[in-house]
């Protein structure tokens, strides 16, 4: 499974790339908002940190805004990815950028059909939304299952990115359900090494090591 992290913050990307532990990276205007920094100068940044696909979210709702607003996005880098909703709109929009060789990802999935409609699109990722669809009591990880089955059945290429994630448990049970991406908050992704049976171990083990007097190097 690979991992992107979702957020705008450079900082944060830095510090998750260089642990090793990052595929690449999912924005939207929520977090670009959030990161108080200029939209273009900050994908632009984020590319030149990161090899991996790089999520950038269009902000038009129409076809020709989406297209031009991508077109100008894709310039950024060739690792960019153009972010587009899940609408008529958009999955003209992602068509057109398919036909022209640029990656896409698909967001604001969430069902299935919304789903067969960005592969058939041929949207290089799907982002549904778990979390939002726990909040409403529903089940986002059966949707997962869904589109996992559904993809299957007809051979679509298009990589089910599992979005919206809140905690460790989403990340694992994305993964058991043969989610190919999952987009992660930082702190969500940190927690994932963390266990408190790990921290006594190894408190253990240093102290037990100590009481040796040797030394490795
Ligand atoms: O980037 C899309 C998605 O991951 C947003 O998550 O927590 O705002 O529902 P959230």
């Amino acid at each position: 499974m690979k991992f992107f992290v979702d957020t705008a913050v450079v900082d944060e990307i830095r510090e998750l790339y260089d642990y090793g532990l990052l595929d690449g990276v999912t924005t939207n205007p929520s977090l670009i908002a959030k990161s108080g920094r200029d939209f273009k100068e900050v994908i632009a940044e984020i590319c030149t940190l990161v090899d991996g696909p790089v999520s950038a979210e269009v902000a038009a709702t129409d076809f020709a805004g989406m297209v031009a607003e991508g077109e100008h996005l894709a310039k950024i880098a060739a690792n960019v990815v153009i972010k587009l909703p899940l609408t008529l709109d958009g999955l003209k929009a992602c068509r057109h950028f398919t036909n022209k060789g640029i990656k896409t990802n698909v967001t604001l999935c969430f069902s299935a059909n919304q789903a067969l409609l960005a592969a058939k699109a041929g949207a290089s990722y799907i982002s549904p939304f778990i979390g939002r669809l726990d909040d409403l009591n529903l089940d986002g990880m059966e949707l997962i299952a869904e589109i996992r089955e559904i993809y299957d059945n007809y051979g679509f290429e298009t990589e089910i990115l599992a979005a919206s994630i809140r905690t460790a448990n989403h990340v694992k049970d994305a993964a058991m359900v043969g989610a190919d991406v999952a987009t992660i908050p930082p702190a969500v992704i940190k927690g994932l090494a963390r266990h408190v049976l790990t921290d006594k171990g190894l408190e253990q083990f240093t102290k037990d090591w100590a009481a040796t007097g040797q030394t490795i190097l």
